[in-house]
């Protein structure tokens, strides 16, 4: 079934875990995500990204979350990721989004606070809840780590949420988008995070907290990929992160990762093999057990 995005969110901040926010962009990931969902017992957001929408079609993409959110029986939502442009950000509101995200996080304090605020009370108008972004979360921007994150300011953040009346809150408190999250030691801002938590009451987020699971990894390699250098965040951290307060926590490269390693694996071992269900098959399969093992990390089994 449809929820929405605020219901879920302020039940996993009053229980203690968090709601997982997974990347889809086409029909095998919506399913083994759900799937997931469905074997677990657990409540998900779905998220599509600018890109997902323009690699798949908006209409498209919403026709597959709701005819899953109909015949899975638990609670899903739909999320626009990152959305920048208005035009979009309409469209996701009209189409019958849950929520959508504003990132103008790119910009100056009074301009996110400006562009947030604007996208806050078209949202609202319609009942859909508002995800906005202060500090910079790092991100890709060639085949290594090259991360440019600046810290949420916790003193800015209470202002922010006063002044803009979005309903959830993305933090930058060390992650960073992709699989090059780290050199060297992995660490999270949990000091940062506690002061936020402490002085800003509605649901905060946490972008850019995939694994990046060794074993994923192992696998995409044994069939070709080249992975050299990538790190995620560890469990423990993303444990301490929720107990810190963090109740929406968003992947997308582990589903990635898992689904690059099972189709990499059936070209490789089956080169006969031109179906494409049989590669599509394993994929959805491999992204259902990662579905199921953030679950269980952050918690949010058996909460529906
Ligand atoms: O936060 C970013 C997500 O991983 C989406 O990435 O814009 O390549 O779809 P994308
Ligand atoms: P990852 O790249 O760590 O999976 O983060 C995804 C994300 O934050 C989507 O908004
Ligand atoms: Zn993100």
């Amino acid at each position: 079934m449809f929820v929405a995005t605020k219901t879920l969110l302020h039940k996993a901040q009053q229980h203690h875990y968090a709601v997982p926010h997974f990347n889809v962009n086409n029909m095998e990931i919506v399913q083994g995500v759900v799937q997931a969902a469905v074997e677990a017992r657990s409540p998900i957001i779905l998220a599509t990204s600018q890109g997902a929408i323009e690699y798949a079609g908006m209409q498209f993409l919403h026709a597959i979350v709701s005819t899953a959110a109909q015949t899975s029986g638990v609670p899903i939502a739909l999320h626009l990721d990152h959305g920048t442009d208005l035009d979009i950000i309409k469209h996701a509101i009209d189409i019958g989004y849950s929520s959508v995200m504003i990132d103008a996080s790119h910009f100056d304090f009074e301009k996110n606070v400006a562009l947030t605020s604007k996208v806050v009370k078209l949202a609202h108008a319609k009942g859909i809840t508002v995800e906005a972004e202060l500090g910079t979360i790092g991100g890709v921007e060639d085949a290594v780590s090259s991360r440019h994150i600046l810290y949420t300011d916790p003193a800015k953040a209470v202002e922010f949420v006063k002044r803009t009346k979005c309903d959830f809150l993305a933090v930058a408190i060390g992650t960073s988008h992709g699989a090059y999250k780290f050199k060297g030691t992995a660490k999270l801002r949990l000091d940062i995070l506690g002061k936020i938590k402490k002085h800003v009451s509605i649901p905060l987020v946490l972008h850019g907290a995939s694994g990046v699971p060794p074993s994923l990894v192992t696998m995409a390699e044994k069939y070709g990929a080249k992975l050299k250098g990538v790190e995620g965040v560890p469990d423990i951290q993303i444990k301490a992160a929720i107990k810190t307060g963090i109740c929406k926590v968003n992947t997308d490269t582990d589903l990635r990762i898992a689904f690059d390693a099972a189709v990499r694996k059936v070209i490789k071992e089956q080169p006969q093999d031109f179906d494409p269900r049989h590669m599509l098959g394993p994929a959805r399969e491999l992204i259902k057990d990662v579905a199921r093992k953030r679950m269980k990390l952050f918690g949010s089994e058996n909460r529906c």
